[in-house]
């Protein structure tokens, strides 16, 4: 479903900001991995989700989602194949919007991005059924202002409007960083629903290595612009925070040192 062979991005290149944020990065997945990514501050983490959704062309390699070469496409073109949740609620809808039109305009998602011919019947029987799924009472609100929605509700909806044109990859970056503990372990439920509901490839940036280890099919590490480790199946399952720490030393020859990540 996503192949990336080889990839390179420098940043800010022949200046004294010169940063090289990925550096010959592979990744192949299989339709329906859940893999998760962790790493430091600045491994590269968001810089490969970007690489993927087009922010910018990578400097060298290729991108291949679900057969299709897109490594020179821009952003809006790879735009159909992927759904993103970012860490800040505030993004992702539209705050002086009704959740029924947020909805109407995801579903609308890559055709005419209208709301002009409106909103029907069946279509609002639709959005109420979605909404029951995340069990936070929105289907009896749909006209209510997202604007009003907590964090958490805010996440849920966004999640929801990412996947319900089932995308080949769903791209999370640190979607329940900004929650509180509770509120971050429902979205994550939910996260796990409409990936299961919708059989969906996804790659899930967290800080929290339980997160990390507890969700997923696949593990993988970053650092410096790279997969320092590569954790899957069976050995993924048994996988501890101590096992996890330990393979990173092992594979870095340094010590983790973000404490939010082993307390988190
Ligand atoms: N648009 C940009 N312009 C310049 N430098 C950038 C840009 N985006 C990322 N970088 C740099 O590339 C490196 C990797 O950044 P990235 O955001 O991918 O890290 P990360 O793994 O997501 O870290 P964090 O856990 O802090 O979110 C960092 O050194 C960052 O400063
Ligand atoms: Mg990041």
């Amino acid at each position: 479903m996503l192949e990336i062979l080889d990839i390179y991005k420098t940043f800010n290149p022949g200046t004294v900001n010169e940063k090289c944020a990925l550096n010959g990065l592979s990744l192949t997945m299989d339709d329906g991995d859940f893999v998760t990514v962790i790493g430091g501050n600045g491994a590269g983490k968001s810089t490969l989700l970007n690489a993927i959704a087009g922010t910018w062309l990578v400097d060298e390699g290729k991108i291949l989602i679900d057969g299709v070469d897109v490594t020179k496409l821009p952003e809006h073109k790879r735009a159909k194949y992927l759904g993103r949740v970012f860490q800040d609620p505030m993004t992702g809808t539209a705050a002086s919007m009704g959740i029924e039109e947020n909805l109407a305009l995801a579903k609308r998602r890559g055709k005419s991005r209208t709301l002009k011919v409106g909103i029907r019947k069946s279509e609002r029987e639709e959005y109420k059924e979605l909404l029951k799924i995340l069990d936070l009472g929105l289907e009896d609100r749909l006209t209510s202002k997202v604007g009003l929605l907590s964090g958490g509700q805010r996440q849920a909806l966004t999640l929801l409007m990412a996947t319900m044109q089932k995308p080949k990859l769903l791209l999370l970056d640190e979607h329940t960083a900004a929650l509180d503990p509770k509120t971050a372990a429902k979205v994550l439920e939910t996260t796990e629903l409409m990936v299961k509901r919708n059989n969906l490839t996804t790659l899930m940036i967290t800080h929290n290595m339980k997160d990390a280890i507890l969700h997923g099919n696949r593990l993988i590490m970053l650092k410096d612009g790279k997969i320092i480790l590569d954790i899957r199946g069976e050995e993924k399952k048994k996988l501890t925070v101590e096992d996890l720490l330990h393979k990173f030393e092992e594979a870095s020859g340094e010590e983790f040192t973000n404490d939010s990540a082993i307390l988190g």
